[in-house]
């Protein structure tokens, strides 16, 4: 097979920076280019502060981009699209594939435009054949639809095209990159398309060859969405039984544990939380939803339409549970919210499940305080404009969790952030913050001053308060992971009878009863 010499990869998003970087860093003598429509991105990832976060990422990206290991610098960034596919052997399509908001299967295809506009360019810009490899989730037959847009505009030209989808999850695309499970390419039988897909393969120098998996081109298309529709079920499926179980005081961690024990199942993917979020499940099981309706297999599309339906019930749920244990009105009531990632170790939000139960909450005249140890307050009050808008009078975003949680008829939180963990017990110094007498005199001259019951008029501006107190969790610490928050001052900070909303059952329920709390977890019996 030919030797990749140099690769340009089409968008530099979540997918395409980290895994550019990542085969950069692996293969010195491969020349890599990520290129983008955005000049605001590229700049970024040409900076000191990506446009990304991911941990371990900046490093791999100063290894390859700047050479600090001592290497001619083989990772680059530029919006010099066109020279970037006429320079390289082998291009990665890495665009975004989001759902269509209009026309046909509007609501659940995928949209394709960046993927036809990205094979457009290649076509215009090659003056010699190249590998072009799909890494974006596409539906399957995207690779035909590649193969006529090349035909029709390019000729005189051979376009290996391969699928290789990404398997990478947020916060842990570093890790997800070069320890991956599989590296799935799909190509055409004959032999020019294996030989491509054997070139790709070689790219893969770091992963041991038995987890090269190499399939026609239309499996391997098709599995990337049943991958993706298999963990986003499980979800739907463990938090189906979350419900069952606050029902009846059966807990869902013990089930989980019991039936992940069972080898064919498995214990991964298994958590029950207050919804999945992300650019992909929600996306990516509607379009096997309207692949399915497409080939008219009714049966099909709805069982898989229903992991996504069961998602939104799950959202709904939460915020109606919420609401409840507030004796149904939430009108000008203030409750934090603790997290806005949709997941822990990214500071994405897209599909993020915050988003939504913070609209249901903003509806019912809740004032929301929000706080994100990574999340932009740009970021949040985008996410909400566009989900519910006018809501932005609604909120207040905060730098830390306990200025966020001064006053607040309950805490809910809802990203799994490390940060808001419980697993301190016992250690005399956690968060930045002593177990000193300051402490202790915020802990009682605060507690009088929030001491009524739940659902209390938010009159004034908390965030003069949070001027007088310490910041526990505000650092300049980088290693955010190490930081907790200081629930034993949040305990002093909100008012009775302490509610708190456990989207992620990340705390320990009965040390935070032992505080004060009365807690809410999902797929646990209300305790009140
Ligand atoms: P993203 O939105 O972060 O990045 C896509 C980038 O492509 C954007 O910066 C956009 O400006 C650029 N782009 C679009 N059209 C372009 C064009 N014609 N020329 C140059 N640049 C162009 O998206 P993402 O999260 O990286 O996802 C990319 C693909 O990978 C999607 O198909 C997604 O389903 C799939 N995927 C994503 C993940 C994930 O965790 N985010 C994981 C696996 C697979
Ligand atoms: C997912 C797939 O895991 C990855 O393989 C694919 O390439 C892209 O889509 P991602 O969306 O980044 O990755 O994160 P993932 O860890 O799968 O979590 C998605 C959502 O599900 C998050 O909101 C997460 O909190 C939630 N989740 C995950 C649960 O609620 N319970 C779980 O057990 C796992």
């Amino acid at each position: 097979p030919k030797t990749v010499k140099r690769i340009c990869c089409i968008g530099a998003g979540y997918v395409g920076g980290p895994t550019c970087a990542v085969i950069a860093k692996q293969n010195p003598d491969i020349q890599v280019t990520v290129v983008d429509l955005s000049e605001a991105r590229i700049a970024a990832w040409k900076s000191t502060a990506l446009p990304i976060f991911e941990p371990d990422l900046y490093e791999i990206v100063e290894v390859a981009r700047d050479g600090t290991d001592g290497r001619r610098p083989n990772l680059h960034f530029s919006t010099d699209i066109a020279t970037a596919i006429d320079e390289a052997d082998l291009i990665f399509i890495a665009v975004n594939t989001p759902t269509k908001t209009a026309g046909l299967g509007a609501g659940k295809a995928s949209n394709l435009a960046y993927v036809e506009s990205a094979a457009r360019m290649i076509a215009e810009a090659a003056t010699s054949d190249k590998i072009v490899v799909e890494k974006s989730t596409v539906p399957c037959g995207t690779a035909d639809s590649l193969r006529t847009i090349f035909a029709a505009l390019a000729p005189h030209l051979a376009f290996d095209i391969l699928s290789n989808p990404e398997f990478l999850a947020e916060g842990t695309a570093i890790n997800d990159l070069l320890n991956p499970d599989r590296i799935l390419i799909g190509s055409l039988k004959d032999a020019k398309s294996k030989s491509a897909a054997e070139a790709l393969a070689q790219v893969y120098n770091w992963v041991p060859r038995n987890r090269i998996v190499t399939v026609n081109i239309w499996s391997s298309e098709l599995a990337k969405l049943a991958a993706n529709c298999m963990l986003a079920q499980r979800i739907s499926s463990i938090n189906s039984l979350s419900a069952i179980c606050e029902a009846t005081g059966a807990e869902i961690e013990e089930l989980a544990q019991v039936v992940g024990l069972d080898v064919r199942i498995g214990g991964r993917m298994l958590k029950a939380s207050a919804g999945f979020g992300g650019s992909c499940f929600k996306k990516d099981v509607l379009s096997l939803v309207y692949i399915a309706e497409s080939l008219h297999l009714e049966e099909v599309a709805l069982h898989w339409k229903s992991v996504v339906d069961l998602n939104e019930y799950q959202k709904g749920r939460f915020a109606r549970r919420i609401t409840r244990a507030l004796h149904n009105t939430l009108a000008n009531k203030r409750i934090a919210i603790l997290g806005w990632a949709y997941k822990k170790n990214t500071r994405d939000t897209r599909e993020s499940a915050a988003i939504t139960i913070a609209g249901q909450l903003i509806a019912e005249g809740a004032q929301l305080a929000i706080y994100d140890p990574l999340v932009s307050e740009k970021q949040i009050f985008d996410d909400l404009e566009s989900a519910c808008p006018n809501a932005s009078s609604s909120v207040k975003v905060y730098p830390d969790a306990s200025a966020a949680c001064i006053d607040a008829c309950a805490v809910v939180i809802m990203t799994e952030w490390d940060e808001f963990k419980t697993d301190y017990a016992g250690s005399p110094t956690f968060g930045g913050m002593a177990n000193s007498s300051t402490d202790d005199h915020h802990l009682t001259s605060t507690s009088t001053s929030a001491s009524s019951d739940s659902g209390i008029d938010m009159q004034d501006d908390p965030s003069e308060k949070s001027a007088v107190l310490p910041a526990p969790g505000i650092d300049d610490n980088p290693n955010y992971s190490t930081k907790r928050i200081d629930w034993r001052h949040i305990a002093a900070v909100v008012r009775r009878p302490r509610l708190v909303f456990d989207g992620r059952n990340v705390v320990d329920s009965d040390m935070l009863a032992s505080l004060g709390f009365r807690v809410q977890s999902i797929g646990k019996a209300d305790v009140f």
